[in-house]
């Protein structure tokens, strides 16, 4: 099969000193997955032998991340990074032969179509090296594509090219196929006679071309899948480019997002049709939203499951899940462990953790809600707190079904409150209240007559107080 490969290289090992970051930058994120992620992901689809990855900055990071995307492929440490001809150097043995793929890892919007036509092309020609080019606007910071007589002799990088050499706008994407035993004689004669003294992997191409080899490049159209990631400002641009894609194919399927440009949706989740996304919402990781679902403005979700025709605005939400037209917000924070039921409405200024609420319960206003179950069809009121720390551990608040606790209630756990009960409003409730019981926690109210008149004499209260006891 021409699309056949023996052998994947990606590279990984630079500091990525551009990023000014203590992480290393194939390892940033795009779209809820790292840089390497998205290039792995591309390249696992080809037909390939073996993956290695040369990594060297923050290698172990880079390794468990490796474990994580794609287990069997194989580290390669570069231990003194010395530029991209060396890293392919440290990633060759001597057994090695046949074709080999070499990408780096910080261009993470590379199709695999694209790479497939690349191997394709590289083995109708028969070259010892292709290359895969293409023309950019702003060809600034890449190596530039140079042909004498119309032939493609070798690659500059921008940092030793000269003005007129810089006027090239088709560019060295950093991603070739090569033949691995010429690649390997061409690798043992690079220089560092460059402006930053390193091996440079672009100049196996003039070594081959010198030995009469066949150098050949591949042209792709679109030059957004090359764009590289080097510093803060790109990788910003290449997230656009990935929302709005993600977009435009959830539009596609039948999402309705009324402001592309202010929503952010990373690639693992998943939306069905007939769902809408108001503006300034963004949605990450392993998200589910099912159809009649209506999400924002302003919402956050991250790893929550929302169904049918429930709604969530201006809420922020995370690992929990959210039942069949059920109501969160605005103002809402779910923590991780919710877990509402059908018809429940959370509203404003509530915060949840670990919590299960039953089928048609209300929490409207003002609560916190911490470990608990709580029934079907109860209702919390207003500024009700489960206070579930004792300074030491958490316990757990039980409610019943159909239960009604007073606004301003504290239910101290553990506690419980029966099937059917009521607790009075400003009630501390450190007692369990059996099912159809009133719970009532508070001192009884005692009104001191006359108070105002004798202790506050003169004052605007008192003379109101004195209009209403005269009777005026
Ligand atoms: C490289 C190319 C440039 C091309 C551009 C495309 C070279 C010399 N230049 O430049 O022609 O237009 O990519 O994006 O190759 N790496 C190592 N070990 C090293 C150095 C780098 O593994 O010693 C890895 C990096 O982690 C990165 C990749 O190689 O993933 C490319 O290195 P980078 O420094 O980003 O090269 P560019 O300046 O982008
Ligand atoms: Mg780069």
């Amino acid at each position: 099969m021409l699309s056949q490969l023996d052998l994947v290289i990606v590279l990984a090992a630079g500091e990525g000193t551009r990023m000014k970051s203590a992480h290393p930058k194939v390892l940033h994120k795009i779209a809820g997955a790292t840089l390497l992620e998205h290039v792995i992901s591309a390249i696992s689809k080809l037909e390939g032998k073996e993956l290695r990855v040369v990594i060297g900055a923050s290698a172990e990071e880079v390794k468990n991340e490796l474990n994580r995307i794609h287990p069997s492929s194989k580290t390669i440490l570069q231990e003194v990074r010395s530029g991209t001809g060396d890293a392919v150097r440290w990633a060759l043995t001597k057994d090695d032969s046949g074709t080999v793929l070499v990408c780096a890892g910080d261009t993470p919007l590379i199709s695999t179509e694209t790479l497939r036509s690349l191997i394709v092309e590289h083995k109708k020609q028969g070259a010892a090296a292709t290359v895969l080019t293409t023309e950019v606007p702003n060809p600034t910071g890449y190596g530039r594509i140079v042909r004498e007589k119309n032939e493609f002799t070798r690659i500059v990088e921008e940092r030793d090219a000269s003005p007129e050499e810089r006027e090239i706008i088709e560019i060295n994407s950093g991603i070739y196929a090569f033949d691995i035993s010429k690649l390997r004689g061409a690798l043992s004669e690079l220089g560092k006679g460059n402006s930053q003294g390193e091996e440079y992997l672009t100049d196996v191409i003039a070594i081959l071309k010198s030995k009469g080899e066949k150098v050949s490049t591949f042209e792709a159209q679109d030059f957004s899948e090359f764009l590289g990631i080097n510093d803060r400002s790109q990788l910003a641009d290449v997230a656009a480019i990935f929302r709005d894609r993600i977009n435009e194919a959830l539009m596609l399927s039948g999402v309705t997002i009324v402001d592309p440009s202010s929503t952010w949706i990373d690639l693992s989740v998943e939306i069905e049709s007939d769902t809408r996304i108001e503006p300034g919402t963004a949605i990450a990781g392993k998200s589910r939203i099912n159809s009649g679902a209506v999400i924002g403005p302003r919402t956050t979700l991250i790893d929550c499951v929302v169904g049918s025709g429930a709604k969530v605005f201006e809420s922020h939400c995370e690992s929990s899940s959210i039942g069949e037209n059920a109501k969160v917000g605005p103002f809402t924070h779910l923590r991780a462990g919710t877990v509402l039921a059908g018809d429940v409405k959370v509203g404003s200024f509530v915060e949840m953790k670990n919590a299960q609420v039953g089928t048609g319960s209300k929490v409207p206003h003002l609560s916190y809600v911490g470990d608990a179950k709580i029934g079907k069809e109860s209702n919390i009121g207003a500024a009700t707190v489960f206070v579930n720390y004792d300074g030491v551990e958490k316990h757990e608040t039980k409610i019943g079904d159909h239960v009604r606790i007073g606004s301003d209630s504290m239910l101290i756990a553990p506690v419980s409150i029966g099937d059917g009960a009521y607790t009075a409003a400003g009630s501390v409730i450190n007692e369990d209240v059996p099912a159809g019981a009133l719970g009532i926690g508070r001192a009884r109210q005692v009104n001191i007559l006359g108070w105002v008149l004798k202790k506050r004499k003169g004052t605007k209260s008192a003379a109101a107080a004195e209009k209403k006891e005269n009777g005026k």
